[in-house]
């Protein structure tokens, strides 16, 4: 068996994040790498010190703990190889990952374009810091197309922040048209592409950064919280890795460990979900006490087009629109109804969740009656289907009608 198994030929998904990163022979024979948790590393000598900490943005360069250690240098490939870059830094959350690149990439003066449905903290730091260091944000529809993205570029305009689908509201951008307007007009393209795990290549369709919430599907135990910042370049790298360490971040070497565990049997996991997702989307389709589904994955979904000509597939994170008829505290009522649903934020661990999304949706540059009634978010877990949709049926039964 090779000593690296990292390779970028093209083989199954499952294959892929089976074999990633292992450390082979190199282990003591072990599976599982270990943990290698560190501040100091040793020079062997004064006079290599020069060259290794020169060498500190090369791959799998050992300077000190906060470049990282081999623990962060297996995630960091594992996940480069799953987004389809070259480089990857890791940081200690979800969040962090959306951060550093938006702060890598602007100063004061600059201008960046944030879409409307942008996952709420990203919108924080926008019109927090970001705006009080002199960085001007515009939202925009995630919706817009070429021509509405050219309207609002500007010649300060450096970063057009992506995510697809939106949060809460999972409205699928035309990530290649956008990403060839912001390229035409010299920004920078960034992503959070933690909704398409895998299913959406970001740097095939045009994408600079990609973000991903590893806490989701790659942790997929909800006992992490862990975040990547992917790039296709070794510019991009630099800029990338560079602030990321200016900033401090840093993520636990054990954290990194049990995310490369997540990854094992993330390819089985998702293509669960994704099957399981669908069928309580579609069951819940056919409720009359719901108006609509927000599943990019159905046909009924205003830009089901899209995600069908982008993406190979599905994660099990939707939205359902009750019917406007129904309270807020009514349809609060029927989720603490619920026996086999969790409420709680984040999403992709093996156990199912259901959100109201009251309070979570803010808009500036779109109405925020868009979505026509009342919504839940749902994140199908591992569970039976049966029993979830059991569960579901049984809480339904105590709206009004
Ligand atoms: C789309 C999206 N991006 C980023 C994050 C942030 O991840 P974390 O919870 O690891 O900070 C979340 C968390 O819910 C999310 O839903």
């Amino acid at each position: 068996m090779p000593d690296d198994l990292h390779s970028k030929t093209r083989r199954g998904f499952g294959t892929q994040v089976t074999h990633v990163s292992r450390p082979g022979v190199r282990n003591h024979g072990f599976v599982n790498g270990a943990v290698h948790r560190g501040s100091t590393v040793l020079y062997p000598s004064c006079e290599a010190r020069g060259s290794i900490n020169a060498a500190g943005f090369e791959k799998h360069a050992l300077t000190y703990g906060t470049s990282g250690g081999p623990t962060h240098f297996a995630l960091e490939d594992a996940i480069a190889e799953v987004e389809g870059g070259t480089r990857c830094l890791i940081v200690g959350t979800g969040l962090a990952a959306c951060a550093v690149p938006l702060l890598a990439y602007l100063k004061a003066g600059d201008h960046c374009l944030i879409p409307d449905s942008a996952y709420g903290p990203t919108r924080r730091l926008a019109d927090g810091l970001m705006a009080g260091w002199g960085i001007e944000t515009t939202y925009y529809d995630p919706g817009i197309d070429a021509e509405g993205l050219k309207a609002l570029m500007r010649p300060n305009t450096k970063v057009l922040y992506t995510e697809s689908p939106g949060s809460h509201t999972f409205e699928m951008q035309d990530i290649p048209a956008l990403a060839a307007v912001a390229h035409a007009g010299g920004a920078k393209v960034l992503m959070d592409n933690t909704w398409g795990i895998h299913h959406f290549q970001p740097f095939q369709h045009g994408v600079d950064v990609s973000i991903q919430a590893l806490t989701k599907y790659v942790g997929g135990h909800s006992d992490v919280l862990l975040g990547s910042v992917t790039v296709n370049s070794e510019e991009d790298w630099r800029i990338i890795a560079g602030a990321g360490r200016f900033m401090g971040h840093y993520a636990s070497p054990d954290d990194c460990w049990l995310a490369l565990r997540g990854l094992r049997t993330m390819a089985v996991r998702l293509k669960h979900q994704e099957a399981a997702g669908l069928e309580v989307a579609r069951w819940f389709e056919g409720r009359p006490e719901v108006l609509r589904v927000l599943h990019p994955a159905l046909p009924s979904h205003p830009q089901h087009a899209l995600w069908k000509r982008d993406f190979t597939g599905a994660c099990s994170l939707f939205g359902v629109v009750f019917q406007p008829r129904y309270s807020a505290a009514q349809l609060d009522a029927m989720v603490d109804g619920l026996k086999l649903f969790g409420i709680g934020a984040s999403w992709g661990g093996y156990e199912s969740l259901a959100l109201p999304t009251t309070g979570y949706i803010t808009r500036t540059a779109t109405s925020t009656e868009l979505l026509g009634g009342p919504a839940v978010r749902f994140h199908i877990g591992l569970e039976d289907t049966a029993d979830l949709i059991a569960d579901l049926d049984s809480a339904l039964a105590t709206l009004p009608r």
